[in-house]
C-alpha cells in the first residue's frame, strides 16, 4: 500500500464536482490501490485483535467542518481502516461461506458506481430493468430450473424468504395486503422448517407480523436433513389444533453443515397440505449448477419459490440475491403499488421491478452479475466451485488420518465441520464421541472453541464454530478463489498446532 504524505487542501470547487484532471489522477492512484491490496492481501492479518471501540476511537468524533483531500481520506483507510477489517477475501479466510471477491467482481462493483441509477422503474433506467431479468434468466437456467420460474434481485436471502412470506400469507389469509392481519378473525398461521435452517425464517416471522413462535422447528435427522415424517405428523397436529399451516421451508445447504433437505417428499406434503413450499438455496443454488449435483435440483419444480444467493456461490460481490416465484404475478399482487407521481414512469408494458418488493429505490445490481459471469463462463464458475469441492474433500482426507479430529458431519459442498478430541476410540455417531483423552465431553467443546478463537485472534487464519446436536465444533466454508491447496495445507497445520496448545 502507498504511504501517502497529508495531501494539500482539495481543489474542490466551491458548488460543483471534483474538476476533471484531478479526478482523474485520483482514479488512477485508487486503481493503483485496488490492484496492490488484492496482490498483496497475505500481507494483513486475516482479521484484527482489537477490542471492541478501537476503531472509532482513532476517529474524529464529528464530522469535518471543510472537505478534506482525497489523499488524506485514503491514507487514513491504509492506517486504520484496513488494519481494523476482517478480510474477507483473504486467502487464508475459511470461515462462514468462503467469498466471492475476484478481479472481475470487483470491476464490475467499480463500474457500477459512476452509473449510480435507480431502477425501480423500466423508464428509470432501462439498461437496469433490462438486464436484471435477463441475468436472472440466465441463472435460472444455469441451475435447470423451468421457465415458470421468475425473479427479482433483492439484497440478501433474508429479504428474499420476507417477500417469499409475504406472498404465502397474502394467499393463506387472502386481503391481508388491504386488511392486515388484526380483528378478522384469522387463525394463526405456521411455518415450518428444520431445526437446522437458518434464523432468516423467523427474521421474516417478525417482519411480517406472524410472530416467531409460530415458525415451528421441524427434528433433523443423522445426516442433518429435516425428518418428513415429523414434518407431516406437525402440519396434522396443528391443522387439528385449528392452527393454520401455511409454508414449509426447505434448505438446500444448511447454515452449519450445508445439509440438503429431501425437497421431494417435503414438496409432496407442501401439496397435500396445500401449503406454499419455499427453497433456501442461498448456498447450495450455485452448486446445483454442476450436473454432478442435479440430484439436488430435481424437484425445485414443486417449490413456490426459491432463493439462491450468487454472492455466497455464484462468484458476485456482496450483495446480490435472487429470489424466483413460480408465477410472478404472485409477488407483484402483493407488492405493486404506483404512487401518483411515478404513474406516468409505469405506462410502458416492461417490468418495473419496484412492484416485485418494498424497496422503491433500487441500485444497478445486475452490472456486476453480468460482467462477472460474462468474466468466468458458465464453465468458468462450475470450474472453481469444483476445485472448491476437491479441497474440501482434500481437507477431509487429512483430517481422518489425524485420530485426535473427527469429521462431525458428512462434509457437504464446500463445508466442513470436524471436531478435536485428543485421543479416543471412534464414535458410533459423528461428532458424538462422549469422551476424548482430552476430557470431559464439555471440556472437549471449550477446546474446540477455543482452538478457533486462538487462530482468528492470531491473524493467521479464520474459521467459525458452530454447534451440532449441543456440541461445538470447528467449520471451514471454503469458496475464495485465491485459496489454493498451499494455503489449506496452511490452514491444516495451524489448526493442528493450536489444538496441541489448547490441549496442554
Ligand atoms: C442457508 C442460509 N439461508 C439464508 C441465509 C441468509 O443469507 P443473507 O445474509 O443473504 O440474508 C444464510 C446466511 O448465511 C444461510 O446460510
Amino acid at each position: 500500500m502507498h504511504d501517502r504524505q497529508r495531501g494539500s487542501r482539495s481543489k474542490l470547487t466551491d458548488f460543483g464536482d471534483t474538476p476533471a484532471k484531478e479526478f482523474r489522477k485520483q482514479l488512477h492512484e485508487l486503481a493503483d490501490w485496488i490492484a496492490d491490496f488484492r496482490e498483496h492481501i497475505e500481507r494483513f492479518h486475516v482479521a484484527p485483535n482489537d477490542k471492541p471501540g478501537a476503531i472509532r476511537e482513532k476517529l474524529p468524533k464529528c464530522a469535518p467542518e471543510e472537505g478534506e483531500p482525497f489523499e488524506k481520506i485514503l491514507t487514513d483507510v491504509d492506517h486504520i481502516i484496513v488494519p481494523g477489517m476482517v478480510h474477507w477475501s483473504h486467502p487464508m479466510f475459511l470461515g462462514y461461506f468462503g467469498w466471492t471477491s475476484t478481479a472481475s467482481g470487483i470491476l464490475g462493483e467499480i463500474l457500477t458506481a459512476p452509473l449510480n441509477v435507480n431502477a425501480m422503474t423500466w423508464r428509470t433506467c432501462p439498461a437496469a430493468t433490462e438486464l436484471e431479468t435477463v441475468v436472472i434468466d440466465w441463472l435460472r437456467q444455469w441451475v435447470g430450473l423451468s421457465p415458470q420460474f421468475e425473479g427479482v434481485i433483492f439484497d440478501t436471502a433474508s429479504v428474499g424468504i420476507m417477500h417469499a412470506l409475504a406472498v404465502a400469507r397474502e394467499e393463506a389469509g387472502p386481503g391481508t395486503r388491504k386488511l392486515g392481519l388484526t380483528d378478522r378473525n384469522l387463525p394463526r398461521f405456521r411455518i415450518y422448517t428444520s431445526d437446522q435452517a437458518h434464523s432468516s425464517a423467523e427474521k421474516a416471522a417478525i417482519a411480517l407480523g406472524l410472530g416467531e413462535e409460530n415458525v415451528i422447528r421441524i427434528p433433523s435427522d443423522d445426516h442433518f436433513r429435516m425428518n418428513v415424517k415429523s414434518l407431516s405428523q406437525r402440519i396434522a397436529e396443528d391443522r387439528q389444533n385449528g392452527l393454520q399451516p401455511m409454508a414449509v421451508i426447505a434448505t438446500v445447504g444448511t447454515t452449519s453443515t450445508a445439509s440438503v433437505d429431501p425437497v421431494r417428499d417435503v414438496g409432496h406434503v407442501c401439496r397435500e397440505a396445500k401449503v406454499w413450499l419455499h427453497i433456501d438455496a442461498a448456498y447450495g443454488g450455485g452448486f446445483a449448477m454442476l450436473p454432478e449435483y442435479e440430484w439436488m435440483r430435481e424437484d425445485w419444480e414443486l417449490a413456490d419459490s426459491i432463493v439462491i444467493n450468487p454472492h455466497k456461490t455464484v462468484f458476485v460481490p456482496l450483495d446480490f440475491s435472487v429470489l424466483y416465484v413460480r408465477d410472478l404475478a404472485r409477488l407483484q399482487r402483493v407488492f405493486s403499488l404506483v404512487p401518483e407521481y411515478l404513474r406516468g414512469d409505469t405506462v410502458e408494458a416492461e417490468k418495473n421491478y419496484m412492484d416485485y418488493g418494498i424497496q422503491l429505490g433500487r441500485r444497478f445490481r445486475a452490472l456486476k452479475a453480468w460482467v462477472i459471469w460474462r468474466s468466468l463462463g458458465r464453465a468458468g464458475v462450475v470450474a472453481r466451485l469444483r476445485e472448491q469441492i476437491r479441497l474440501a474433500n482434500l481437507l477431509v482426507e487429512w483430517i481422518k488420518k489425524d485420530d485426535r479430529f473427527e469429521i462431525s458431519a458428512e462434509p457437504g459442498m464446500g463445508v466442513i465441520c470436524f471436531r478435536f478430541v485428543g485421543d479416543a476410540a471412534p464414535s458410533p455417531r459423528p461428532g458424538m464421541r462422549a469422551r476424548g483423552r482430552a476430557g470431559s465431553i464439555d471440556r472437549i467443546d471449550a477446546i474446540n472453541s477455543d482452538i478457533v478463537e486462538r487462530i482468528n485472534a492470531s491473524g493467521a487464519a479464520y474459521l467459525t464454530q458452530t454447534k451440532l446436536r449441543g456440541r461445538t465444533v470447528m467449520r471451514i466454508g471454503l469458496g475464495n478463489v485465491l485459496t489454493t491447496e498451499e494455503h489449506l495445507q496452511k490452514g491444516w497445520e495451524i489448526i493442528r498446532e493450536t489444538a496441541e496448545a489448547a490441549y496442554r
